[in-house]
Formats: structure tokens, sequence, C-alpha cells
């Protein structure tokens, strides 16, 4: 019973729980600077993917990971949508607020302040994050592209998660210290940063990221290098 996360850099993880392969947000080789050993979008393997918004630094290679592997796509209305006009026909859409029990758990789309365009200019829909309650145990919150808000209080209360992945990228979402109150809004025992270096003006210490959230929050952070994995 575990539940093992892979990152490829940027906001790209696959995940192992239970042996049901998740990959959330796509973003490989070429178009990921940071893409872990290079690896490419047809070297994944996904039982179901889970795209939080429409921007092409998220759903770049959604398509052709979908189209060769069959997975189930669980996005919004919008970004399944898009999908579907692509020939992707394994879809599960839901919207903010909603939850639904999957085979891996109990995954629940999360409010995210942001945008969410399609790489082609199409309408995306409202940006999500999600809040997944795994079978064994582990919950984990995947914050997706978001400022800093006040609802991931909601999170914190509901009991807080094991692990949160959140972005410090700042500039297009929240940065380091924000970050720092988004792990004690949502009561995270540990954090994993997300979205930083992959651009430059996205640059950040995640060491020093680590620092500020040991100090100022007593919440342990792990900083992963690309093609570094987590288990919990
Ligand atoms: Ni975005
Ligand atoms: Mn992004």
């Amino acid at each position: 019973m575990s539940v093992s996360l892979k990152y490829y850099g940027h906001s790209t993880f696959t995940v192992n729980a239970d042996g049901v392969n998740l990959v959330i947000d796509p973003f490989f080789a070429p178009n990921n600077p940071l893409a872990a050993d290079g690896a490419t979008a047809d070297t994944i393997d996904a039982d179901f993917m889970i795209l939080t918004h429409g921007h092409g630094d998220h759903v770049a290679d959604a398509v052709s990971i979908a189209k060769r592997t069959g997975c189930q796509v669980i996005s919004n209305f919008e970004v399944g949508n898009w999908l579907a006009n692509q020939g992707v026909e394994n879809l599960h859409q839901m919207s903010t607020g909603g939850g639904y029990n999957f085979p891996f758990g109990r995954l629940k789309m999360t409010i995210a302040h942001h945008g969410s365009q399609m790489p082609d200019g199409s309408y995306g829909g409202n940006p999500a994050g999600v809040l997944i309650y795994f079978n064994d145990g582990a919950d984990i919150y995947f914050a997706g592209d978001t400022a800093l808000t006040y609802d991931m209080r909601l999170i914190g209360e509901a009991g807080g998660v094991d692990l949160a992945l959140l972005p410090i990228g700042d500039n297009f979402t929240m940065g380091p210290e924000d970050a720092v109150t988004a792990a004690q809004f949502v009561k995270a025992k540990r954090v994993i940063p997300i979205h930083y270096n992959t651009f430059p003006p996205i640059r950040q210490d995640p060491e020093a990221f680590v620092q500020m959230l040991q100090d100022a929050a007593d919440i342990e952070g792990i900083v992963l290098k690309p093609g570094e994995s987590y288990e919990l």
C-alpha cells in the first residue's frame, strides 16, 4: 500500500497508487526544458490523466498520451470538450467543487485563481486544483496554477493533507512567500514546490523556499529534481 510520485519538472508528475498509474499535467520533452532524463510522452504509462487547466505547459502532451494509452482523462468540462474534438474518447468531466470516487480514490476539484485558455485559443473553462484522497489513506493537494486564496483554509479546516504540491514560481502563480501561507492554510504535513525554473520569469531558489517553510511554518519541504521520486 503506497503512493509514489515521480517529478518531471514544471508541474508534471506521474503517480503510482497501488498499481494504478496517473499522469498529472503532462508536459514532457521537447516542450518542457526541464523534462527528466529527456522523458517523452511516448514513454509514459497511464490509466488516468489529470489536467488542471488548458494552458500549454499543462496539456502539451495530453492528446498523444490519451490516444496511445486509452487512459481516462479527468478535467473540467471545457478542457474535456477540447480533447473530444481531437478524438480523445475516454473522458471524465468535472467542475470545481465536485468530487468523484475513482478506482484510486476520491478526487475533488478545488478552486484555482488563474486562467485556462487552450493552446489553440479556445475557451478552457475555469482552472482547478485537485484534492486526492487515495484509497491507502494518503491525502494529496495538487494546487495547479493558482494565486494564494483564502478558500485554501477550507482544506485545512477539513483536516489538512499529508502532502501539498504548491507552485512557487511567482509571476504566473503565487510566489514562495504566498506558498508558505498556502501550506499553513491547507495544513500540509509536507510540501513539494512546483512550477519554477522552467522559464526565465519564474526563476526561484527551491532550497530557500524550503528553509522559509521550515522557519516560518515548521513544515517540511522536499525539493525534487526532475527524475526524482517521493513515496508516502
Ligand atoms: Ni497556467
Ligand atoms: Mn502553468
